[in-house]
């Protein structure tokens, strides 16, 4: 899968990208992420990439020029990526429209909204999904952005380390997979907190009963 990334505020993946599970999946070449600032396709003298809205109003637009610029040469290397475009606005994201993105496309394009919104033209013309992670208003669509990632990156053979494949699972399964058990490791006895006995009992039926039990 490939992530394509249009923002104004490259800089803020830089440390997602670079660490743990996002950093070897990229390795592993299961995912790759390409971040495009959208302020290096501005024909502007300035660079400038907003304005003020016509018919007045708080904040700024941003203007189609960058954006179609931008999202036209993705789309040359790309030409079956949806857009998707991330604001508070969006449909919702849920884990079976996760597993949709994976399962449909093997590139995504995720722009980034800021300001108060972006020109309707980008909309009509070029965006096919809206999405939202939430009912909260976020500064901008970055954070949101790599919550698709992450949520869509996962479920990709090879990204976590492992080769299994999350496919044949059905959904339902996979829900129940999230509930979990309490987790204890060492010390077996922490600030006078105890590990539960069964668990160091040795006894796998007993443990597998008590977990069960515990199910979350
Ligand atoms: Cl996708 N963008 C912004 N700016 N805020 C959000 C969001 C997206 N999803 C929830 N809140």
């Amino acid at each position: 899968m490939v992530f394509h990334v249009l923002t104004l505020f490259p800089e803020m993946f830089n440390g997602f990208l670079s660490e743990s599970i996002l950093k070897k999946a990229q390795e592993n070449k299961a995912i790759e992420i390409k971040i495009h600032n959208i302020r290096d396709y501005s024909t502007n003298k300035h660079k400038k990439t907003d304005d003020s809205p016509y018919g007045g109003g708080a904040g700024m637009v941003f203007t189609p020029q960058p954006l179609f610029d931008c999202i036209e040469a993705i789309k040359k290397e790309a030409p079956k990526a949806p857009v998707i475009f991330m604001t508070p606005s969006g449909k919702r994201l849920t884990q079976p429209k996760v597993e949709l993105l994976n399962k449909k496309f093997d590139q995504l394009i995720l722009l980034c909204g800021h300001y108060e919104g972006i020109d309707q033209r980008v909309i009509d013309s070029l965006v096919d999904i809206e999405l939202s992670i939430g009912d909260y208003v976020l500064s901008g669509g970055e954070l949101a952005a790599m919550v698709v990632i992450d949520a869509v990156m996962r479920l990709i053979p090879g990204s976590l380390g492992n080769q299994e494949s999350h496919e044949e699972e059905s959904f339902s399964k996979r829900l129940d997979r999230k509930r979990e058990y309490p987790h204890y490791t060492k010390p077996s006895e922490f600030r006078g907190m105890k590990v539960p006995d069964v668990l160091l009992s040795g006894n796998h039926a007993e443990i597998e009963k008590w977990r069960r039990n515990k199910l979350r």
